[in-house]
């Protein structure tokens, strides 16, 4: 059986998981992508080809929900190098503002291009003839030539859920044009924001040594490459329709009793990485605790926070780090069953988090780097009320859209604790405008509208690109 859209990328939607006794069950796999590409899954009919979150896994297909799920085994060493190592040792933090110290290895590189050439031998074997087969994220950067290669009829995109370096960066990579060329396999690349695809161009002229103008490459083979922003969004009718059922409004209520019904709940939901500020967002509020223009009576924290990459020491080492900070925080100014900071370390239900986005005042997103940063566009799109703060990093792709949040420089602690307190005072008609603004931007945008653009735009690329094919400009192959 072969498909008509097949969609590649490194997760299912779902990990497997096998208990002591040895019983299976799967559970949602954490992440933005899988918030993002599970509803258009279920829109169109098409096979989603990934890793089930565990090693040696079983390779069978899987129907779930309507989906057909095609699993990608990886080994434990593959999981170690390919996985941990260099997808989130070396591409993660170096696409990442080098937040962290990247590790080159040329035994991750190795596993890389193993890996990636079992994702590109499956998608090859499950696409239809011409069909569009849709490569996602960091991790397999290099599946879109490999595919071509195998399969010259397919109409092949890549989008990259995370940033792309500057270019300055980009190039520290022992393996800078590999990664290039990986990516020129596909007839379009899509980015978070338009400085992405701009330094992938430039780029590809400096390093490659391709013909580009404005956002096209011009191989030697007479393909063109195209290159773009697509914002991604999230399931907005869906979310602002959950967050309106009487079990969330209810558990929503609950939520705020249990805190001891604040004057102001703020909240953080993030996986725990250190790109998502969450230490300097938490040392924020415990300043303002200290200096006393917050009173405990008055503000709590809820921090949720779903584990991620345990095995890799940059993420062990933030947990203790935030452990620490809470129970800091926690000692210092908390009361006998009334902490500053209640911190979940957990990976909840959809309707779970949409209670806690409708319990919340006050929405604190502070990551240092962020592609996108769905939790953002999650909130608003709960605030059905029109009520409730954004306070957004102006680091987060987010920021290019949601211009009407508290915005701030996550790297400033005095800016974020004023921001902090401008959004906990501010006028409700204030806080109301700019929520109504930010609604009406995600609701126009929202992932069914991603999706349709970037296959919208990957449908028209071929079979025609060939007419569109012209004289190559000069002016910008300086
Ligand atoms: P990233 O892709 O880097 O994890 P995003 O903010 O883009 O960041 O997406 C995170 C997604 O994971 C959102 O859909 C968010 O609701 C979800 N999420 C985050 N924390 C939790 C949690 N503790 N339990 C369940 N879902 C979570
Ligand atoms: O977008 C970043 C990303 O790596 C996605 O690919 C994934 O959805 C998410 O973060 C979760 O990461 P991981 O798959 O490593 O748990």
């Amino acid at each position: 059986m072969t498909y008509d859209l097949v969609v590649v990328a490194n997760r299912l939607p779902v990990d497997r998981v096998v208990d002591e006794d040895g019983a299976v069950s799967w559970r949602r796999s954490p992440g933005g992508l899988v918030t993002a590409i599970e509803p258009i899954m279920q829109e169109y009919d098409g096979a989603w080809v990934g890793w089930d979150g565990g090693p040696d896994g079983p390779d069978e297909p899987l129907d779930q929900n309507g989906m057909l799920l095609v699993p990608v085994p990886l080994s434990a060493a593959e999981i170690e190098e390919f996985y941990e190592g260099f997808s989130n040792g070396t591409l993660w933090p170096l696409y990442h503002d080098v937040v962290a110290k990247p590790s080159f290895h040329r035994e991750w590189w190795d596993a890389y291009v193993t890996v990636n050439r079992r994702f590109a031998e499956r998608a090859a074997a499950l696409a239809a003839e011409n069909a569009l087969v849709w490569v996602h994220d960091y991790q397999l950067q290099l599946v879109p030539a490999m595919l071509r290669e195998a399969r010259p009829d397919l109409r092949i995109g890549f989008f990259l859920h995370i940033p792309f370096p500057p270019t300055e960066l980009f190039v520290q990579l022992p393996w800078r044009r590999q990664i290039l060329e990986g990516l020129l396999g596909a007839d379009l690349v899509g980015f978070q924001r338009p400085g992405g695809a701009q330094n992938f161009v430039r780029l590809v002229r400096q390093r490659v040594g391709h013909k580009t103008h404005r956002d096209l490459v011009y191989l030697a083979d007479g393909r063109t490459v195209e290159a773009d922003a697509f914002p991604i969004s999230i399931d907005f009718a869906g979310l602002a329709e959950m967050a309106q059922t009487d079990a969330v409004v209810a558990r929503a209520r609950e939520i705020r009793e249990q805190l001891g019904n604040p004057r102001h709940l703020l909240l953080g939901v993030d996986r725990l990485d250190y790109t998502k500020g969450i230490y300097t967002r938490l040392r924020a509020f415990g300043e303002l605790l200290a200096d006393g223009r917050v009173d405990l009576e008055d503000a709590v924290f809820l921090q949720v926070a779903t584990p991620s990459r345990e095995r890799v020491d940059e993420y062990r080492r933030l947990r203790d780090e935030i452990d620490m900070l809470v129970g800091r925080i926690n000692g210092d100014y908390g009361r006998l069953g009334h902490p500053a900071i209640s911190y979940l370390h957990n990976s909840f239900p959809r309707e779970e988090m949409a209670a806690m986005f409708r319990a919340a005042d006050i929405m604190v997103v502070t990551p240092l780097r962020d592609g996108m940063n769905l939790v953002a566009k999650e909130y608003v799109a709960c605030r059905v009320d029109n009520d409730g703060a954004l306070v957004l990093s102006e680091f987060a792709g987010a920021a290019d859209e949601l211009k009407q949040a508290f915005l701030i420089n996550p790297y400033d602690i005095n800016g974020m604790k004023t921001a902090l307190l401008e959004a906990m005072d501010g006028q409700p008609r204030d806080r109301s405008r700019r929520m109504r603004a930010m609604r009406k931007t995600v609701k126009e945008h929202d992932v069914a509208a991603w999706a349709a653009e970037f296959m919208g735009r990957l449908r028209e690329v071929r079979p025609d690109h060939h007419k569109r094919l012209r004289e190559v400009p000069t002016d910008d192959n300086q």
